[in-house]
This record gives structure tokens, sequence and C-alpha cells, in this order.
């Protein structure tokens, strides 16, 4: 039988997001430096808000496998900025042409299309010296194939040649959530277990339980733009018209019941862990369960 610890959830991802957003606020250049400009963009986009999923993941990650301390945090926060980064650059007029995020005007919105482009190029790299600091080439090339074009980078660029087609099949916005979105979810698990020397067993796990988080998290994504609301997601709803989104392919209620089967899925693949795995369990069910 497993230790079933009652966890208080909502206080949990509080104390994680703030450990996190202090760190980030340590790593981040500041204001006061030279490019003032593109610092004051990096850090406004940083700190718009957002759930802090990536980073968390990671943290918790680590955590079920027996570890403490601080070595997370550094990888962690690279997450959240390359996370970000990915973001400013999402909402370019020339990507999906987005005003608002986390709740505020775009990053371009406020500093101009250049700035913005070179707030997101600047956390990319911010977020590779913070990596690298961790001296362990296995964690950099995981996070760097999660975000190329066998990655994220993929996804994006599939999910831009898909916009305004009339049929996208079921297989193509899978590929398409998958990059875009789930090999970075996907590859914040990975960091937490990398660095927490997890044995090939656990990684295989720990592996597809973020394959399986991460899908259901896009397409929990595409359900919030069609059914959620703009003062809670902090951008614009119904924004998805011409994108591969899985409620144009599949319906609403079909999308519903594909995430809630994938989040049993990951939950299934926890079932090694001797430890109590309450937490990455809440966070899984957060992936779906969430109106933000
Ligand atoms: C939004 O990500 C973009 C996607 C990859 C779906 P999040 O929903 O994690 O955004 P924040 O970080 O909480 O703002
Ligand atoms: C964003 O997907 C994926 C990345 C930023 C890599 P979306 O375009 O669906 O995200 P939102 O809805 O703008 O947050
Ligand atoms: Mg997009
Ligand atoms: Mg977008
Ligand atoms: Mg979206």
């Amino acid at each position: 039988m497993k230790k079933r610890i009652e966890v208080d959830f909502k206080g949990y991802l509080d104390k994680k997001r703030k450990t996190v957003e202090r760190s980030l606020d340590s790593l981040l250049p500041s204001v006061k430096e030279k490019p003032a400009t593109v610092h004051r963009a990096m850090r406004y986009s940083v700190f718009a808000g957002g759930k802090r999923l990536r980073p968390i993941l990671a943290i918790a990650t680590f955590e079920l496998l027996g570890k403490k301390g601080k070595k997370i945090l550094a990888p962690a926060c690279a997450l959240e900025l390359i996370h970000t980064y990915s973001l400013i650059h999402d909402d370019l007029p020339c990507m999906d042409d987005d005003d608002l995020r986390r709740g505020k005007p775009t990053c371009h919105k406020v500093f101009g299309e250049g700035i913005a482009v070179l707030a997101g190029d600047a956390l990319h790299a911010l977020a590779f010296e913070l990596l690298t600091s961790t001296n362990r080439a296995d964690v950099v090339m995981k996070v760097a194939r999660a975000i190329g074009t066998k990655g994220m980078i993929g996804g994006q660029v599939a999910d831009l040649e898909a916009e305004g087609k009339s049929k996208i099949t079921l297989p193509e916005v899978r590929y398409i959530h998958n990059n875009k979105t789930g090999a970075l979810v996907r590859a914040s698990v990975m960091v937490g277990a990398l660095i927490a020397d997890a044995s090939p067993e656990k990684l295989s796990a720990l592996s597809e339980f973020g394959k399986n988080i991460g899908l259901a998290f896009q397409i929990t994504d595409d359900l919030l733009d069609v059914t959620g609301e703009e003062r809670f997601v902090g951008k614009k709803t119904h924004k998805d018209q011409l994108k591969a989104t899985y409620p144009k392919v599949i319906g609403v209620e079909r999308s519903k019941r594909t995430a809630k089967k994938l989040i049993q899925q990951a939950k299934g693949h926890l079932g090694i862990f001797r430890r109590d795995e309450t937490i990455l369990e809440k966070l899984a069910d957060f992936v779906i369960d969430r109106s933000f």
C-alpha cells in the first residue's frame, strides 16, 4: 500500500511559485544595468504573472525522487525563461498577433516589436547560461532538443502552416500540440528527474508522465480559448478560430474526454514510485482542471 499524505495543494503551488519568483528576480539582470530597455522588457514579461507550471513540475519531480535543496532552482527558472521567451515571440504580429498576455498588454505592445524580439532572445540565452551552471550536459541537451525543430519550434512551424487550413486531421493537431507545448512540459519533468539522478526505469516512467500531461495541457489551453473567460485566462478568448485546435478537429466534449484520459494515463505511470506521489498527481489534475 502506498503511503498517502493529504497535501494542501493550493498552499504548495503558492509556496513554490513564490520560491521560483524570488529566484527569477535574483537571476534576471537589473533594470539599472545596460541595456536597460531590454532588461525592463524581460522583467515585464517574466513578472506579468503566470502559473510557473514548468519550474514547479521540475521541482516537484526532483522532490518526488527524495531530493531537497537549491540546485534545482536555477534550471527550474531556466524553463520559465524559455517558456516566457516562447510566449513573447508567439504573441508577435508575425505569429499569433495577440495584445493581451498574463492579463497585461503583450511585450511588443509596450516595448515595440524590435525590443520584444530581443527580450525573447535574451531570455533564451540567459536560460542556457543557467542550465550550464548545472554542469550537466544531459540536462542542457534535453532542454535544447525539446525546444528546437524536433520539439517546440517544430510545433510552432506546423501551427503556423496549419493556420487557415480547412482540413486538419487528428494526427496533425496531435503533432502540433505534442511539439509546440508538450515537449517543454515533458522536458521540465525530465530536468527534475535528471538532476535527481533518477534510475533509467524512473526516467522512462516520468518521460511518459510528462508526455501525457504535456498534450493534455495544450488541449486544455485550446478548450480555455472556447469556454474560458478572459479575466481568468489573462489572454483574449475566441482567438483560435483559424488555428489547428483539438476542439476544432474533434469537438469540445471529445477534447475534454481525451484530456481526461491522458491525465489518467499520466498518473498510471507514477505507479512505480513507492514514495507518496500526491503532488505530481495533483499537478496532473491541475493541468486540466484549471480556469487560467
Ligand atoms: C500558455 O502557457 C501557452 C502554452 C504553451 C499553452 P501557460 O498556460 O503555462 O501560461 P502562463 O505561464 O501560466 O502564463
Ligand atoms: C503557444 O501555443 C505555444 C508556445 C508559445 C510555444 P498558443 O499560441 O496556443 O498559446 P497561447 O494561447 O497564445 O497562450
Ligand atoms: Mg501560437
Ligand atoms: Mg498564441
Ligand atoms: Mg492557445
